[in-house]
């Protein structure tokens, strides 16, 4: 690879194909900016300098992607095209090397394919791929090896319009002759735009070589115009994805209908259930079963555990051989041990359970520090929060929580303690006692019950 190498990445579109108002490069594929994807990729390159064209909706482009301060950001004003997209960049660059241009909405190209461009030895060298249907992208003619020129959708004649050879839109240049081919561009042509492609044809009449270099896999050259092809684009990557998880050994029991939007570190034995999203980064131990219908963002499953139908798992971690669910609700904080049961409709934030204890129906527990074996009944609340302050509750092991318990925190409930149901907890529990703070129950002998018509 040549020494001194820069790349810009064109990204000042909104899409208006998509007739949205967010800057195209924003719309996600599997939970990332397609924005993402490439500045990953020229990462992987060690580039000198990295510029990215941004106009419509910049401020938020440039919020989004605020942590990557190498980035030097270029503002083009008005959308004039791709040519004048890289006018814009031109300036920006150092007067030697090369320089390589990226479609921000062309997210999917692999920093192997890039190095192969790069190396090519030619004054521009332009990357191509075959495509069963070409519409809409700019075909190749050429000369032999030659590039001769590139004829966008709009400009092609009944010929060219049967060339497979398309334009992926990325292309490594010399930098020095980059400025004079730029200087050349009109805007004469079926789009009055000053499209980036006729630089081929300036590279040409200045006797410059342009070389094609061809890639595979069209999916890692497809760009992003419209809605439909986002859709398909992500249904293409979900199932690469997902056949890689099947290859490393786990049974995915749908794979059309498995979701990842991030990366999945899996054991031995695990199997996914249909509709499963995951996403984050989410390690799963051996044999871990996630039921359908599950969503687990940024969290740990430990070997055994077993995660049943319609959970809502994030940043959270859950102890070996523990079970959850159906219909269970961790939030960020909760951390579960080995065993732990919690069961439908319980939800858990910012917490900790220990060893074998269980909260299996109707409950909340929040802001809260569970011990081993502990029994939290079905209604229990943690009154965690007094509406300006969040305060914590602590139940020591074997504690029986009875059922619609309130625990008003700060409150800790010692170990053994009992709690009787309907209780409204306010004050601490001592190990092994029995708490009871609910209205006596009164009998009222031979009670006639009003009855209809009574006044
Ligand atoms: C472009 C290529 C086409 C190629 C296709 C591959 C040109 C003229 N055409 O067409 O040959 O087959 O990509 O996907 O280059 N942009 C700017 N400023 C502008 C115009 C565009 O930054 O003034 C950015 C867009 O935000 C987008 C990228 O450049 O990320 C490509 O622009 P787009 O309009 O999508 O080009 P295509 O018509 O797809
Ligand atoms: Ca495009």
């Amino acid at each position: 690879m040549s020494d001194h190498l820069e790349i810009a990445i064109l990204a000042a579109g909104i899409g208006s194909r998509m007739r949205s108002n967010k800057a195209k490069v924003l719309q996600t594929l599997a939970g990332k900016p397609l924005l993402g994807y490439l500045l990953d990729a020229v990462d992987q390159l060690d580039p000198a300098a990295v510029h990215v064209v941004i106009g419509q909706d910049a401020e938020n482009v440039k919020t989004t992607f605020a942590h990557l301060e190498h980035i030097n950001w270029v503002h083009q004003a008005e959308r004039l095209g791709t040519g004048h997209a890289m006018q814009q960049v031109f300036p920006h660059l150092k007067g030697t090397g090369r320089v390589l241009v990226l479609l921000g909405d062309c997210p999917l190209i692999q920093p192997e394919t890039i190095r192969g461009l790069v190396n090519q030895d030619a004054d521009l060298s332009v990357l191509t791929v075959d495509m069963d249907n070409p519409f809409n992208y700019g075909r190749i003619i050429r000369q032999g090896e030659q590039i001769r020129r590139i004829v966008e959708e709009k400009d092609t004649d009944a010929a060219q319009k049967q060339i497979k050879e398309i334009n992926t839109g990325v292309m490594a240049a010399d930098v020095r002759s980059l400025g004079t081919w730029l200087s050349q561009l009109t805007n004469d042509n079926a789009q009055a735009e000053y499209l980036l492609t006729d630089i081929v044809e300036h590279a040409n009449a200045g006797g410059k070589k342009v070389s094609g270099w061809k890639v595979k896999d069209p999916v890692e050259v497809t760009g992003i115009n419209t809605f439909a092809q986002l859709a398909a684009l992500e249904r293409a990557l979900q199932s690469k994805q997902t056949e890689e998880l099947m290859l490393s050994g786990v049974q995915v029991m749908d794979p059309a209908r498995l979701d990842i939007r991030g990366k999945v570190t899996a054991g031995k034995g695990v199997r996914l259930d249909v509709n499963v999203i995951l996403e984050g980064d989410v390690t799963l131990g051996d044999d871990v079963d996630i039921g359908p219908n599950c969503i687990i963002k940024d969290s740990i499953i430990e070997r055994g555990a077993l995660i049943r139908a319609n959970s809502v798992i994030e940043e959270a971690s859950v102890g070996p051989g523990a079970i959850i669910g159906p219909f269970a609700r961790l939030r960020p904080g909760a951390e579960l041990a080995e065993d732990v049961h919690i069961g439908n409709f319980v939800e858990v934030k910012k917490s900790r359970l220990g060893k074998g204890s269980k909260a299996n129906h109707l409950a909340y527990i929040g802001d809260a520090t569970i011990g081993e074996g502990v029994n939290y009944g079905a209604g229990a609340i943690t009154c965690n929060y007094d509406g300006a302050n969040k305060h914590q509750t602590v139940i020591e092991d074997d504690a029986f929580i009875g059922t619609n318990v309130s625990l008003v925190a700060p409150v800790t409930v010692g170990a053994g303690a009992t709690v009787g149901a309907g209780s409204a907890v306010s004050k601490d529990v001592g190990p092994n006692e029995l708490a009871v703070a609910r209205g006596k129950q009164v009998a009222i002998k031979n009670w006639k019950r009003p009855r209809k018509g009574d006044k």
